[in-house]
């Protein structure tokens, strides 16, 4: 009877235990540390899913607009610009005293094909794109002046091999677009931080590159202030070593780090190459979506470590690292669902698809719980 009491006793106790441990929040268990954000896409955005916004609100202190602010969302047409969603992420953000990130302003995807041609359908020469990227910059920087505090000027611009990609930018302007770019961020807005984003940077011969790119911008006085690891990781790449030296390389380069577009990939990969190059597509087969009915607990317990792991990487970098941004809320946003291969299951992110916390999400803050103050 006794033992029998003391059996519930402990169980009630491990309950409350529980209960007030999984009350914690992200943003709160990493305060002092760095922030934590989300990428949020246009229903979170205007509250058509007030579930997810909600939860937002709860967990989160940074946000990224996911689609919302690239160049076809946002400027689709010459001289028209589409505010309306922007308007609304910039002022989700200043109510809830968040730390708002701009995505992104010069890329080679999402950018209409009319900013690089003439009527004629020709390609405009360099001092024509020029004016067009200033426009657009000082547009759209200068109207979230103060509000936006950090933004992505420049996305994906390295090949895997360290090679300055051969987008449409690079080939009208030449390579100093990206200085150019940057330049018109900063004159639209003084404080705001500006960062070159790019994925796979653990790479080390791509890592080398944008390393080099980041010393020659900082020698001509270019007001860089950050790198972007977007962080599109799977279970098994990089190694965690890899993750804490291409940390270290930045930092000791004189940039802040970010990481700005975390989730861990549990699906099979059809083949080894690591890359978040949206434009791939690879054919649907059933052997390539294998938790279609639920993630299996082992597997759960795999991303749970990869997360924790991870995490004790950033907290050892903290002093450089001033942001994690998550690339999505809950599973079912994910783009890991669609991407490289249509219509998967995907499970990458701290959220499952009802917005329930997942075992990672208890083994983030057991990250920082073990770091302590
Ligand atoms: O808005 C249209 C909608 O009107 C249309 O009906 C629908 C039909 O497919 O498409 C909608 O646009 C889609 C958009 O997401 C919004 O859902 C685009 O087709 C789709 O290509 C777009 O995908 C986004 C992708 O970037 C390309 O912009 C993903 O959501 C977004 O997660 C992804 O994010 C990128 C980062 O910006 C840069 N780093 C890699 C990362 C992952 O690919």
């Amino acid at each position: 009877m006794h033992s029998k009491g003391i059996a519930w006793g402990m169980l009630f106790l491990c309950g409350i235990l529980h209960s007030s441990e999984t009350s914690q929040t992200l943003k709160d268990a990493y305060r002092g540390k760095f922030v934590i954000g989300a990428a949020l896409n246009e229903a979170q955005i205007t509250g058509r899913d007030a579930r997810e916004a909600a939860l937002v609100e709860q967990e989160f202190n940074s946000i990224s607009p996911e689609n919302a602010l690239k160049w076809e969302s946002v400027h689709p047409k010459p001289g028209v610009y589409s505010f309306d969603v922007p308007d609304r992420y910039v002022a989700f953000g200043a109510k809830h005293k968040m730390f708002v990130v701009g995505h992104t302003l010069i890329w080679h995807n999402q950018t209409p094909e009319w900013v690089f041609r003439d009527e004629k359908g020709s390609l405009v020469d360099r001092e024509t794109l020029l004016k067009r990227m200033h426009d657009h910059i000082a547009t759209v920087v200068g109207r979230y002046k103060g509000r936006i505090q950090s933004w992505d000027v420049v996305n994906e611009v390295l090949n895997d091999d360290g090679s300055l990609r051969q987008s449409l930018w690079l080939k009208i302007i030449g390579p100093d677009y990206i200085a150019k770019a940057f330049q018109y961020a900063h004159e639209a807005d003084p404080k705001a931080r500006l960062t070159y984003n790019d994925y796979s940077l653990e790479n080390p011969v791509k890592r080398s590159g944008a390393l080099a790119l980041i010393k020659m911008l900082k020698g001509e006085g270019v007001p860089i202030t950050a790198v972007g690891l977007q962080g599109h990781l799977s279970l098994t790449w990089p190694s965690i070593a890899d993750e804490d030296e291409t940390v270290g390389a930045f930092a000791d380069a004189g940039v802040k780090v970010a990481i700005t577009e975390l989730d861990i990939d549990v699906l099979p990969r059809p083949d080894a190459d690591h890359t978040a190059e949206v434009t791939r597509s690879i054919q649907q087969d059933p052997a390539l979506n294998p938790y279609a009915g639920g993630l299996p607990e082992v597997v759960q317990g795999q991303l749970a470590q990869r997360y924790k792991d991870l995490f004790r990487i950033y907290l050892k970098h903290r002093n450089a690292i001033d942001r994690v941004t998550l690339w999505g809320v809950t599973d079912a946003d994910s783009w890991l669902n669609d991407w490289p291969v249509k219509g998967r299951t995907s499970y990458p992110l701290l959220f499952d698809r009802v917005g329930q916390p997942k075992m990672a999400h208890r083994s983030v803050l057991q990250a920082v719980e073990e770091v302590g103050q």
